[in-house]
């Protein structure tokens, strides 16, 4: 079974500084990730969208989409304490303190704050354990509109098939090009926080807390990501 992580220790006040130096070692496309993220929204939202940002980390989604459009405001959702502190360094950086909010801790811990327009959870669904991910859809799907998409993007496969062990390999490889002599170190570590639910019984799951038209628009070895909309 892999290991539920407690954020403030995983994501800590050492990673939280090298965390924006890291990432995109560790995810193939992580930059591609976010300007996908932007298209997708692009199309699919207006002027003055509430962005609910669930594990933020330290807000490269919300900057990114903030850049795109000057009217979008977000609500950032992270439970790391480190992370934050990084976030909100950024964000004022950027002169945006006054379009994103912060909440320090988890999704269910957040008060009502009226629907929103779309939300985000970059990289952090393969954190929730396989039998609460539902649970954690059905937390963001009550927070959005009717016709509001959800943008996700982590792994994703079933680990009894050929082509996940496949899948974990071409990651291993390209960790070993980016990281070196770390890499087997870091796939260990990370490789074991992973909490993988295949592609179908995530598209249940959507469909069962109220969303359809789930796409999947990226792929990159053991890495997806999908657009959803609330019916
Ligand atoms: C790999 S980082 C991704 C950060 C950011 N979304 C990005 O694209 O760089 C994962 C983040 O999810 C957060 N996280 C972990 N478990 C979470 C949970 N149950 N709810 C919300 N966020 C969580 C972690 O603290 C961490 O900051």
């Amino acid at each position: 079974m892999p290991r539920v992580i407690d954020p403030n220790v995983q994501f800590d006040g050492e990673m939280s500084v090298r965390y924006d130096a890291f990432v995109p070692k560790l995810i193939p496309d992580y930059v591609r990730l976010h300007e996908l993220l932007v298209a997708q929204l692009g199309l699919a939202l207006d002027e003055g969208a509430r962005i609910l940002v669930v594990g933020a980390g330290t807000c490269t989604e919300a900057l990114t989409l903030a850049d795109f459009d000057p009217t979008w405001t977000f609500v950032a959702v992270e439970p790391s304490a480190p992370m934050v502190d990084v976030a909100r360094e950024r964000v004022a950086a950027a002169g945006l303190s006054d379009r994103v909010s912060f909440h320090v801790g988890t999704l269910d811990t957040l008060e009502d704050q009226g629907s929103f327009d779309a939300a985000t959870a970059i990289l952090m669904m393969h954190f929730i354990p396989v039998d609460q991910k539902a649970a954690a859809f059905e937390n963001i799907a009550k927070r959005l509109k009717a016709n509001a998409p959800l943008v996700m993007a982590h792994p994703i496969g079933d680990p009894q098939s050929d082509e996940h062990t496949l899948a974990m390999q071409a990651w291993r490889d390209h960790l070993d090009e980016t990281l070196k002599d770390k890499a087997e170190t870091v796939y260990t570590n990370v490789s074991d926080t992973l909490h993988f639910m295949s592609d179908n019984a995530q598209t249940d799951a959507l469909k069962g807390v109220g969303f359809d038209q789930v796409v999947r628009f990226h792929t990159r070895m053991v890495f997806g990501a999908w657009i959803a909309m609330k019916g």
